[in-house]
């Protein structure tokens, strides 16, 4: 594993800081992200065959403008400057950076002066996303102007000796559309990177790591049905075998056929030993009479983690706990600022009375990047394209207090939106659907009989990442055949609602 290649994206807290390190992934490169305050001894150890340095909201003249250790500017190891990255390189190697009178934000044509290097095969015109404040009015001595804007006097600055490259635009977002062949060039041709990142490479190394810290132990995983999960247990699957138990609560708070399709998939086509344990019961006894949103969220949590602890506790000897943590997770847990803004009480959090060492295979991987593995583990893509499901499931979908009949009710009318949406061949590009059923009753009417019962909300959104998502404009026919379904066929709905509502202002869920 040493000798693959390696990208480290120096972080100053840009907002596009980890899809940076999501285009350099699928362009076939391994890279992780550190922070700025890393110095340079420590990232040499790592053996990085460049370096990118991210952009960020400051001025490298405000007081706190975070700065690097300047030895990664020494020109051991190429180095691509992003915005803020740019500007920090330029005011280190002296050159003249000025503040901006107004900031540029958005879509600007440059002209590119340098045909060559990280701009090699690119048209001397092309727009570029912009989003800056301040601005390189001269390169540092060494350096050239590599291309220019109306608006940007240095929009790219090479000094090809020092291998030491900045762009004042962001290459990484869309609307840069040669942003890719930048970041290829710079992989590719400077940093003479191999391209070994795939799922298949990423597969066998960990099935070696597996083993190695494995030994001859014992692991247990809380399976919830995800795609997380699922592909992290098929990993450890094929690295121990039989090794690995996994465990399935049911809190009877899934969507219907769930419990049977991971029961189907793991045990029988995957041959994982897998024990569920049905404790629908003793979960609405506990949510009885509840009906703040973060206090279910904190029960069940609880509630999850004892009855995980007593099953677990069954198995006798175990070492280690599988978890399926991604990488934002893993750098999110990094940064004090980060807002919560709910708490995120995931099933499968940690049961800290087992006193078991953690796995993560998956705390290296990107979300995309899961699904790839997962592809090529063999999984189904009913599986790998699963829409996300909270933790606490269908309990934060029945607004108010959670009811065996409100419960049958949402579940239904989640069944019939999702069947509806398959239908109409548009799984893949919506983010998240579901209803979320409301704790008040209108009146309306069915055959000749006045109705008085329950609305019910659906909610369709599209997103990457459920940072920020956007209502999703569903044709107006099929929002009608999902309505006429639902009120036809699920007793106690007489109204369906579509929210219109983006996030933000709004979240994705409705608790
Ligand atoms: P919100 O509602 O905050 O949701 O916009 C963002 C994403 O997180 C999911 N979500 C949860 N997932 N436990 C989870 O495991 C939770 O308590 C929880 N609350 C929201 C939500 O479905 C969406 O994908």
């Amino acid at each position: 594993m040493s000798e693959r290649d390696l990208i480290l994206v120096v972080d100053f807290g840009g907002q596009y800081t980890q899809l940076i390190a999501r285009r350099i992934r699928e362009a076939g490169v391994y890279c992780e992200i550190v922070p700025y305050t890393a110095a340079w001894e420590e990232l040499r150890a790592k053996r990085p065959r460049g370096l990118v340095l991210s952009g960020g909201p400051a001025s490298v003249y405000s007081e706190k403008a975070p700065q690097c250790d300047p030895g990664l500017l020494r020109g051991e190891v190429p180095v691509l400057g992003i915005c803020y990255g740019m500007q920090l390189m330029a005011f280190l190697l002296k050159g003249s950076v000025r503040r901006g009178e107004r900031r540029e934000y958005g879509r600007v044509q440059v002209t590119i002066r340098r045909q060559d290097a990280i701009f090699k095969g690119l048209p001397r015109e092309m727009p570029v996303w912009m989003s800056h404040g301040d601005l390189v009015e001269a390169p540092p001595p060494g350096f050239s102007v590599a291309a220019t804007s109306e608006g940007t006097p240095v929009a790219a600055m090479f000094d090809e000796q020092r291998r030491l490259f900045g762009v004042q635009f962001h290459p990484e977002v869309q609307h840069t559309p040669f942003g890719k062949d930048i970041l290829r060039n710079f992989l590719y041709d400077i940093c003479s990177c191999k391209g070994d990142w795939t799922p298949a490479s990423f597969i066998a190394g960990q099935i070696e790591e597996i083993r190695k810290i494995v030994g001859n132990g014992r692991v247990v995983g809380a399976l919830s049905g995800g795609v997380d999960s699922t592909v992290a247990a098929t990993l450890v699957h094929r690295a121990i075998g039989e090794r690995l138990t996994c465990i399935f609560v049911d809190h009877g708070l899934l969507r219907k056929g769930e419990r049977e399709e991971v029961e189907r998939t793991m045990r029988e086509r995957l041959g994982v030993k897998l024990i569920t344990v049905e404790a629908g019961e003793r979960f609405l006894a506990k949510l009885s009479g509840v009906t703040d949103p973060e206090e279910k969220r904190k029960i069940i949590g609880h509630e999850f983690i004892r009855v995980f602890e007593e099953e677990a506790s069954r198995l006798g000897e175990l070492e280690f706990l599988l978890q399926g943590t991604l990488y934002p997770d893993v750098i999110e847990s990094g940064t004090p600022t980060a807002a919560v803004i709910k708490s995120h009480h995931n099933v499968g959090g940690l049961p800290e009375g087992l006193k078991l060492r953690l796995l993560e295979p998956l705390r290296w991987l990107f979300k995309d990047e899961v699904r790839r593995v997962g592809l090529e583990l063999g999984l189904p893509e009913e599986i790998v394209w699963r829409q996300p499901f909270p933790g606490p499931g269908l309990a934060v979908r029945v607004l108010g207090e959670v009811t065996p009949e409100k419960l049958a009710m949402v579940r239904e009318a989640d069944y019939i939106l999702r069947t509806e949406i398959r239908r109409a061949g548009l799984e893949r590009e919506i983010w998240q659907y579901f209803a979320v059923l409301l704790p008040v009753r209108s009146v309306g009417v069915m055959g000749d009989e006045r109705t008085y019962a329950h609305p019910v909300v659906i909610r369709a959104v599209t997103s990457e990442d459920a940072m920020t998502a956007d209502w999703a404009r569903l044709p107006h026919d099929l929002l009608e055949r999902i309505a006429g379904r639902i009120v036809g066929e699920v007793p106690g709905i007489n109204r369906v609602l579509y929210d219109i509502t983006s996030k933000p202002p709004g979240t994705i869920e409705w608790e």
